[in-house]
């Protein structure tokens, strides 16, 4: 049962009064970086009744810290001696993620959050957010360190200069959240295969929203029209995909990582990285064969490549919203220690 007063309320675009506390069904989207966790995002905040929101960054940080708590044998004593205890540190860690989530966009009737390296505290997560939900992002782990290469993305532990490194990183990545997000059962975790989703949205989106017991709405299946619109999708200058969502599901990244490996990785693919395997993609096909795209999305990748004069447009109006453009910044190099920090 729970206490009301434990019940707090956040408000919607209409004003309407939405209810929060820790056995709310949130919903959790991660995944190995540049795996689409912002697209499913953006799909699900293009929902009415979903708000996703941006990165808030600091989830995966508390979540890293709550973990130092307790690794060390001589930590844990002296928090004990000082009448810490796990319960006590679990019901702060879920009051923060908590606030954070309600408050840091317009409130909805389903609250979600994206960070992608929550996945790996999938069984801590269910653990301090009983009825919480997870969609786990899968992709080709090649796609992956290829898009993080080329878009130079700093993530702790990624050498971006040595790509047999960064399968091997990724491989132990989605490793841990794959055997999490197994262990806490199919009604708990949801894993999604990032090729499956842009080749059939609308199945996809049939089966999430199914598995996260909101009724259907067709919204999902054009997020573009709700980009930066009240109740739609709220998108930020500073993360590394705002400019790719803000167009229709389209498959122009499937395969752009063929041809970008050295040939001796290419060969040793299964070995460096046998989660290639265990997920069902072919280690030696160059690419794979994910499928064919619906009607719709094939359509969708053939406009955007007709008229990249009108996506460049789109993109530069998105960024330029704000004066002070950030996207251009140059990252600054990140010296969080306890790790999983995306910038
Ligand atoms: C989908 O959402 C819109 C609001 O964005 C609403 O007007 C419409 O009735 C919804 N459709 C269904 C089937 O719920």
């Amino acid at each position: 049962m729970v206490p009301k007063e434990r019940t707090r309320y956040v408000y919607d675009s209409d004003q309407r009064a939405i209810p929060y506390d820790e056995f709310m069904p949130l919903i959790f989207i991660g995944g190995v970086p540049r795996s689409g966790t912002t697209l499913m995002r953006a799909l699900l905040d293009a929902h009415p009744e979903i708000r996703c929101g941006e990165e808030t960054r600091i989830i995966p940080r508390i979540l890293g810290m709550r973990t130092q708590w307790e690794r060390s044998a001589t930590e844990k004593k002296r928090l004990a001696e000082a009448g810490i205890t796990s319960d006590i540190m679990d019901s702060a860690v879920q009051s923060f993620i908590l606030e954070i989530i309600a408050k840091h966009g317009t409130a909805a009737k389903h609250l979600c959050n994206k960070d992608p390296f929550t996945l790996k505290s999938t069984i801590y997560l269910h653990h301090i957010f009983p009825n919480a939900k997870f969609l786990f992002m899968i992709r080709d782990g090649r796609a992956v360190v290829n898009s993080v290469i080329s878009r130079k993305v700093t993530i702790s532990g990624f050498d971006l200069k040595n790509p047999k490194k960064c399968l091997q990183r990724w491989n132990q990545a989605v490793d841990t959240m794959y055997s999490q997000c197994i262990r806490v059962g199919s009604s708990v975790c949801m894993p999604v295969y990032y090729e499956q989703m842009v080749l059939h949205p609308e199945i996809w989106m049939h089966r999430i929203l199914k598995f996260l017991h909101i009724p259907w709405n067709e919204s999902v299946l054009h997020h573009e029209d709700f980009v930066g619109k009240p109740g739609g999708i709220s998108l930020s200058k500073t993360e590394k995909s705002t400019d790719q969502v803000i167009k229709p599901v389209n498959v122009q990244a499937l395969s752009k990582w063929v041809g970008q490996f050295p040939e001796d990785l290419v060969k040793d693919m299964a070995n460096i990285a046998p989660m290639l395997r265990v997920l069902g993609y072919d280690p030696n096909a160059n690419p794979p064969d994910y499928g064919t795209p619906d009607p719709q999305v094939k359509e969708n990748t053939l406009h955007i490549k007709a008229n990249s004069n009108f996506w460049k447009a789109r993109e530069k109006d998105i960024f330029d919203q704000n004066p002070i453009n950030q996207a251009k910044a140059k990252p600054k190099q990140n010296i969080q220690k306890n790790g999983d920090i995306v910038s």
